[in-house]
């Protein structure tokens, strides 16, 4: 970390592997140098400078892991070739470091757990998120803030709490360095401009952003019922062509955004943004598509959707929803025995006797004792159970859309058929937010 440190730990070589873990679990192993054999069957391993308090913490990081048979030495050990990269967090917690030491104070373990390992870049803006928590770090008022910003080469720095579950969704995020919140970022192609404490965006969103940016939509007409800044309204304006993009938002922040961001990427004149709550603002008998993008329900914007599609052609729907499945724990299972690889035939136990394995006093198959393979199984029976779990939401969904097609449209019969489901990200354990492309079409 400090290039110029020139602190190592002398130890018994038959120590050396065991002892490179402790220091490194400790973070206190300096990757950027090389360790070298030195005389009386000794290494040196090289150490981060952490300051007076160095030795405690190299006591402290080695436990009873190994006898006392240590000492620090100042020794140039050669520069590390493979590790020579010292990671902006390493960075960071080097320049905090100095920083303090120039204050006369050391950075404790506690205050160490508390530096971010890492962040999210909005243009010229870094988020964190739970860290630099309690008043230690407000004492320095912008000075500490100037020397991250700084470190990570950006402007503004942020700390990001959790989103606030208001019907806009508005982010928590408070302002560590810099005026404003307001930043631009670009994302596949495509300009954004938002103000970071007012609008949320969603950068785990990725991939479904990418999948919306290669659908083909050209002269087709599309409705964003949920559109925020436009993370899908512009995907759809941009990249999949399509004719014309139907805006509905009522977040005036996020409005603003997206009027702004409309301008940025000059297709402005494709699309309309429609301010105020869709269930009273949403175009009706018009669109190809829709897209539903609110977790983790869209349903309050189903009837809405239904009404917006072509009463003569229907379209596709791209229905957002947080999908819970069970989990699943398996510990003795006779169906396990069934589905073994090795042995297939429970009661011959062929293959284990071939390799000399007793059955167990119960007559269960040896590998039903193997704890890895029972983990094994009971991961695939799960990533079974929750697959199940979305073709079951998905058959929900499609029924329940086309019940409410027919109720609106009441002379027609309507036809719904899942397309797709998508896996976007996974929300929380046994939580997964998912798309479905849904194609209804009167009959
Ligand atoms: C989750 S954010 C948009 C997220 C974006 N589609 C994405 O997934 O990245 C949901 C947006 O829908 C807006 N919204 C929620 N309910 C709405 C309603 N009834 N009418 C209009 N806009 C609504 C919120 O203000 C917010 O900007």
């Amino acid at each position: 970390m400090n290039p110029l440190s020139d602190l190592a730990l002398r130890v018994p070589s038959r120590y050396g592997q065991q002892v490179r873990k402790c220091l490194q679990r400790c973070d206190l192993y300096d990757s950027g140098r090389r360790s070298k054999s030195a005389a009386d069957d000794r290494v040196v391993l090289p150490l981060v400078d952490r300051g007076l308090d160095l030795e405690r913490m190299v006591r402290d990081s080695l436990a009873l892991e190994i006898p006392s048979e240590w000492e620090i030495v100042h020794e140039k050990l050669p520069i590390s070739k493979k590790n020579h990269v010292v990671t902006p967090y390493q960075q960071m917690v080097s320049g905090i470091e100095k920083f303090l030491r120039q204050s006369g104070m050391l950075l404790t373990e506690e205050l160490r757990s508390d530096i971010p390992k890492n962040w999210e870049r909005h243009g010229d803006l870094i988020m964190f998120a739970t860290c630099f928590q309690g008043p230690f770090w407000k004492q320095w008022g912008d000075e500490i803030w100037f020397l991250i910003s700084k470190i990570l080469s950006c402007k503004k720095l942020a700390l990001k709490g959790n989103v606030i579950s208001n019907e806009y969704r508005t982010p928590r995020v408070s302002m560590l360095l810099g005026q404003d919140g307001w930043v631009e970022h670009v994302d596949n192609g495509i300009r954004y401009t938002y103000d970071v404490t007012k609008c949320m965006f969603s950068s785990g969103n990725v991939t479904e952003k990418l999948r919306v940016a290669s659908f083909c939509c050209e002269n087709e007409t599309v409705v964003d019922l949920y559109a925020g800044i436009g993370y899908f309204t512009l995907p759809y304006l941009v990249h999949s062509r399509a004719r014309f993009v139907h805006a509905c938002e009522w977040n005036p922040d996020a409005a603003a955004a997206l009027r702004r961001n409309l301008s940025l990427n000059k297709v402005e004149e494709r699309c309309m943004i429609h301010f105020g709550d869709n269930r009273e603002h949403c175009p009706k008998d018009i669109a190809d598509r829709v897209n539903l993008g609110l977790i983790p329900s869209s349903e309050p914007g189903w009837e809405m959707a239904c009404a917006a599609l072509k009463k003569c052609s229907g379209g596709i729907l791209h229905i957002h929803s947080n999908v819970e499945s069970k989990e699943i724990k398996v510990e003795y299972n006779e169906n396990y025995d069934e589905a073994c690889s090795e042995c297939r035939n429970l009661n011959d136990c062929d293959s284990s006797k071939q390799r000399g394995e007793k059955p167990c006093d119960d007559g269960r198959h040896p590998c039903s004792r193997n704890g890895a393979r029972d983990e094994e199984y009971s991961r695939e029976s799960e990533r079974a159970a929750t697959k199940k779990r979305w073709r079951e939401w998905s058959a929900e969904v499609s029924t329940n859309i086309r019940l409410i097609l027919e109720r609106i449209h009441t002379s027609q019969q309507w036809k719904t058929n899942s397309l797709h489901i998508e896996h976007v990200k996974s929300y929380a354990p046994h939580v997964d937010h998912l798309v479905l492309d849904l194609d209804c079409r009167p009959v």
